[in-house]
């Protein structure tokens, strides 16, 4: 039996919030559709914020309505105050994910109030979700920026501990740290997730990392070695925070996916299968960047031998 690690694809709602194109609701459930076929089956489908401020998500409705009846999935939702959270809960989003930052300067340009204010939100959402009735609604718990700032700079590891004991406490259901813009290195991630995995118990710790410096994947191993065994990845390496500047694409699932199988860990996702996926969304999306190393040189003979060995 091989270690399962569990990749999630944020593509419909990390890797579209900065992108020209605003797609229609029947691609981006199609998108999430196929990504399941693939053996996908974590995806945050949408995020519930103003559509003023990411016009992209006006249809956040419509398509969490959707991507919750798609079998095989856990659809979740991003959410960044308690309204968001109310939108989600509305529809019965199995797991609504909420976000703050670590960094003060961050968290203002993103949601517009201190990272305090933000903890105090998310202990109301927390609140609300005690008192739903019907099957109970999880909560991921987010810190953005965790390992430094495009605006501030250093992030202190001190205060991340501190925000992830917070949320835990709070009644989050799991941690997801995140290097919001690529600053994260691998002596890092190992020192500061480690710290949190211990701090957080046995809460679940996921880690969203973006590879604006190319660090991406040596941040994966780094965290796995750390006991992380949760990630979330974009098709393409699409992504990035519209509040951040200098914010680009995710980890890229295909080649997050390609790494974890050939160090021996079980995603159950078909790498093929993405690429396919990966070259349809591509021609929805003109004139954007896609990257990855696998779409360009494709999977090497050993792959499939792999895969051969572990069926
Ligand atoms: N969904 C829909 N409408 C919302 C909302 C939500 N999640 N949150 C607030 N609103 C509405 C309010 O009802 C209010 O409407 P009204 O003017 O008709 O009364 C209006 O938006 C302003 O509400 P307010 O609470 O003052 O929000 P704000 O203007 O201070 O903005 C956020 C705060 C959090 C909503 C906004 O900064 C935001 O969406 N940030 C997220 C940015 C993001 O997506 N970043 C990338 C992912 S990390
Ligand atoms: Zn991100």
């Amino acid at each position: 039996m091989r270690e399962k690690v569990c990749v999630r694809e944020v593509g419909p709602r990390d890797g579209i919030q900065m992108v020209n194109t605003i797609l229609p609701t029947e691609q981006k459930v199609a998108w999430c559709r196929a990504a399941v076929a693939a053996g996908v089956c974590n995806i945050e489908v949408t995020s519930f914020v103003p559509p003023k401020v990411v016009p992209q998500f006006v249809d956040a409705e419509d398509v969490a309505r959707r991507a919750i009846e798609i079998d095989g999935l856990r659809a979740s939702a991003l959410v960044p105050n308690l309204k968001g959270a109310e939108r989600a809960f509305a529809l019965g989003v199995p797991l609504v994910n909420y976000v703050l930052s670590a960094s003060e300067a961050h968290n203002l340009a993103n949601v517009r109030r201190s990272t305090d204010e933000s903890m105090a939100d998310f202990a109301r959402i927390a609140e609300a979700r005690d008192a739903l009735e019907g099957p109970r609604i999880a909560l991921g718990a987010g810190i953005a920026t965790s390992f430094g700032c495009t605006i501030s700079g250093a992030v202190s590891e001190d205060r991340v501990v501190q925000l992830a004991e917070q949320y835990a406490q709070a009644g989050a259901d799991e941690i997801i740290v995140a290097d919001t813009v690529g600053y994260a290195d691998p002596a890092q991630v190992r020192r500061l997730m480690a710290r949190v995995v211990s701090a957080v118990g046995k809460l679940p710790v996921l880690c969203h990392f973006h590879d604006t410096r190319g660090l991406g994947l040596a941040n994966v191993v780094a965290a796995l070695e750390a006991g992380v065994r949760a990630f979330d990845a974009s098709l393409a390496g699409l992504g990035g925070c519209p509040f951040a500047p200098g914010a680009t694409g995710n980890i890229n699932t295909e080649d997050t996916v390609y790494m974890l199988e050939q160090m021996g860990f079980d995603t159950g996702i078909d790498v093929a299968a993405l690429l396919a996926l990966r070259a349809e969304v591509e021609s929805w999306l003109p004139g954007e960047r896609f990257s990855g190393a696998i779409a360009r040189a494709g999977l090497p003979k050993t792959y499939s031998a792999r895969l051969d060995t572990a069926a």
